[in-house]
């Protein structure tokens, strides 16, 4: 008798541009390949250089493979000023010939088509090959929370009992989203036929992959998983598959700043980075500037020259155009600060930054991948938001997960001034009973979320159900 050979599970994932997406979407690719046995084809709509030297590193073992789809001009097709949300569906949505007939052209043909939330548009390729279809949400629980129940409540009510009266959106069995914390995409009622449509769509999917874990965000994961959430009968299931962050061991600490931090003690440096896309004011910059030299503790800092924008860099990342050193910060502050800090201009490997085991605080626009890196190396932050869904990321820091302070704005120009960031650098950095409580609590989150990836463990258990449900499809 014949054995019949076991075939492994396939599956296509779909990354849209921006390190913030690319990087949990490779991420998802090597944990189903060297975990649960996946083979994984990682399509890229790629569009600056960061991502390009991302796609030349190395993978696990051939079982993932990674495509670049042809680069696309949407020059012609979307205002330069539209919003960053509407370019990203746009450059989407141009590549998704090329996605399709990469697909069709496939020997082994993939068994699932996973995406990210600006690839929902792929879904009807998936259809025309028969492929399960799931949604990958990068960011948290909360977010897609916020999404879904924004998407079926509609934008007349977000506008009307949200936006215009500046109240809490209320999201049923979550955390509230506070006016002041709310996305810009409800700010603008002409942009917000993005994100319903992202809500809609993410209904009609076999699975929502999440980038969190149950134990850090359970309340609005049991929220999302009852029946009643969108107050009909929704019945996508919920995968938390998280914290995927990068592990690239590759990545070396430039040897000046490695023998810099040697040097210091322990848990005594907080490193200050904004993101691979964020920028600041260039009065915001003198302020910070001065906010850190007044805090007398030890720092990093990335420092990328000011821009009115905060999005300034997001499509440029990569080019280091910045070289040398900083003339926009305030005259002699490298003199004053020699002793006590060092400033990288414009990109630093972040990960190993964090991971030193000097640092012991990171001021972060807390981008989720910068949290969860933060969170697994066990270091408590200064929540500053700058763009996207960062303000609610901050409110969970800081009111859920009890990791991070945030500081306040001043009233008169929303400015963070040089004394709120003296006193925020030291409630986190000089021992003390909330810098303590906050240090305790993130090295707990980090055992936790070990844990939910581990063997068994929460996180690890969604994935093997994805491919449970791969290989049931393949035999059908
Ligand atoms: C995500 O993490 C990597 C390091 O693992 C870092 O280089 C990158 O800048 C981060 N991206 C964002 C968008 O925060
Ligand atoms: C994070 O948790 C793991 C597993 O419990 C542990 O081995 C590691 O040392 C922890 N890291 C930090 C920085 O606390």
């Amino acid at each position: 008798m014949a054995m019949t050979k076991v075939k492994k599970p396939h599956a296509a994932l779909l990354a849209s541009p921006g390190m913030g997406h690319l990087i949990p979407v490779l991420e998802l690719g090597k944990r189903m390949v060297t975990h649960h046995d996946f083979l994984v084809t990682v399509f890229v709509v790629a569009s600056d250089p960061a991502s390009t030297s991302l796609l030349n590193s190395p993978t696990p073992n051939d079982d993932l493979g990674i495509v670049a789809l042809p680069s696309v001009d949407i020059s012609g097709l979307v205002d330069p000023k539209a919003p960053l949300v509407a370019k990203l569906l746009v450059l989407m949505r141009e590549s998704l010939p090329s996605l399709r007939s990469s697909i069709a052209a496939m020997k082994c043909r993939p068994t699932a088509l996973v995406v990210d939330l600006f690839g929902t548009d792929a879904f009807a390729i998936a259809n025309e090959f028969g492929m399960l279809r799931y949604v990958f949400d990068t960011t948290t629980a909360w977010f897609l929370a916020v999404a879904l129940h924004s998407s079926s409540i509609g934008k007349n009510v977000i506008w009307e009992e949200h936006v215009k009266s500046q109240k809490p959106l209320k999201v049923p069995g979550c955390k509230s989203l506070r006016f002041e914390d709310t996305l810009e995409s409800f700010l603008n009622i002409d942009r917000f036929d993005g994100s319903q449509f992202l809500g809609t769509e993410m209904t009609k999917t076999d699975g929502i992959l999440i980038n969190t874990w149950e134990d850090l965000e359970s309340t609005t994961v049991k929220a999302l998983r009852d029946n009643n959430f969108l107050g009909r009968v929704v019945k996508v299931p919920i995968y938390p598959v998280g914290p995927l962050i990068r592990k690239d061991r590759k990545q070396v600490l430039d040897k000046e700043v490695k023998i810099w931090l040697d040097k210091q003690p322990t848990e005594s440096v907080i490193y200050v980075s904004f993101g691979s896309g964020g920028t600041l004011s260039a009065k915001q910059i003198i302020e910070l500037a001065w906010g850190l030299e007044q805090s007398r503790q030890r720092f990093i800092w990335v420092v990328r020259p000011p821009s009115e924008n905060a999005l300034g860099t997001y499509f440029t990342i990569g080019k280091n155009d910045g070289d040398g050193m900083p003339d926009y910060l305030p005259e002699g502050f490298f003199t004053r600060t020699k002793d006590i800090g060092l400033v990288i201009p414009m990109w630093a490997p972040q990960a190993q930054i964090l991971s030193h085991p000097s640092v012991g605080g990171f001021l972060s626009h807390c981008g989720w991948n910068s949290t969860l890196e933060s969170i697994l190396n066990g270091v408590p932050m200064i929540a500053w938001p700058l763009y996207a869904e960062q303000k609610m990321n901050a409110a969970l820091l800081t009111e859920e997960f009890g990791i991070a302070v945030r500081p306040k704005l001043s009233q008169t120009d929303e400015i963070v001034e040089r004394d709120e960031i003296a006193t925020m650098v030291k409630m986190i950095m000089v021992d003390n009973e909330e810098g303590h409580a906050m240090r305790t609590r993130v090295k707990e989150l980090n055992s936790s979320a070990e844990k939910a990836l581990s063997k068994g463990g929460s996180s690890y258990n969604s994935l093997s159900q994805i491919a449970k449900d791969c290989l049931q499809r393949l035999q059908a």
